[in-house]
């Protein structure tokens, strides 16, 4: 709850695609919502390709209209000043050079706390980061039995992905190192896992893991000077 102490102004949640950057942003707006009394605000800036149009997208959403006599900055800024408003920036990664602005913004409006979810951290004195996490992972080496397994995060994940496509689908004692394998060969990334688990459809998981392997091996195998690190964990 790093966002509700005082000295927290810009909090940037950071991991790779598909951690779930955006879905933990989302939840904590929501569970914040009473505390910013001027409103919660989410900005998507998965369309924005140059930091230019960082501002506009964000005056947008705040429905501030450009005027002749003040750039739009200064407009952002008046309007902000005296409110209590959450603003979340999603998707900052490919635009990172518009930090400035964020900082101009939180210089100018002192009740001003911005949320960014971005790949990478953006570099500002007022930042702290929160690293998003993959989810949990079973050890397959010492795998438990369907119901302890079926708590880790990683495979809950993938039970509830997969009842969705194939509402009979369990994890039985016959399937269980198997899931827990894919979730492992996708390194417990909740995106990945939404993925495979939804082809269960058709799939029962000890095919889906034969497919996953195979694409890593494509992925990795052929070239001479890929370096050790590339190769997939399970070759
Ligand atoms: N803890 C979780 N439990 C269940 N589902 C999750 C969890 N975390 C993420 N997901 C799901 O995984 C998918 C990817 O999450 P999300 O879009 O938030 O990732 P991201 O980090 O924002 O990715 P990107 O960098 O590509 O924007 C979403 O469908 C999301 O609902
Ligand atoms: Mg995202």
């Amino acid at each position: 709850d790093l966002l509700g102490r005082e000295s927290v102004r810009l909090l940037t949640l950071t991991g790779p695609g598909g951690t779930g950057k955006t879905r933990l942003s989302l939840q904590v707006a929501a569970e914040l919502s009473d505390r910013f009394v001027d409103g919660v605000f989410f900005v998507n800036l998965a369309p924005v390709r140059e930091p230019e149009f960082v501002i506009p997208a964000i005056a947008q959403v705040l429905e501030v209209k450009e005027t002749a006599e003040q750039t739009l900055l200064e407009l952002l800024k008046a309007s902000l000043r005296e409110k209590q408003i959450l603003l979340i920036l999603d998707n900052f990664e490919q635009i990172v050079s518009a930090a400035e602005h964020v900082s101009a913004l939180l210089i100018a409006c002192p009740k001003l706390k911005i949320m960014v979810t971005s790949r990478e951290v953006l570099h500002v004195r007022a930042e702290h980061e929160f690293a998003v996490l993959p989810l949990a992972l079973p050890d397959p080496k010492r795998l438990p039995d369907p119901v302890v397994l079926s708590r880790y995060e990683a495979v809950a994940l993938f039970i509830a992905r997969a009842q969705a496509a194939r509402p009979d689908f369990q994890v039985t004692n016959a399937n269980a190192r198997a899931v827990a394998e894919i979730c492992v060969c996708l390194d417990g990334l909740p995106l990945a896992i939404e993925l495979a688990a939804a082809r269960s459809k058709l799939l029962p998981p000890q095919a889906l893991l034969a497919r996953l392997d195979r694409r890593l091996a494509v992925l990795t195998s052929g070239a001479r000077d890929v370096p050790a690190r590339y190769e997939p964990r399970r070759a």
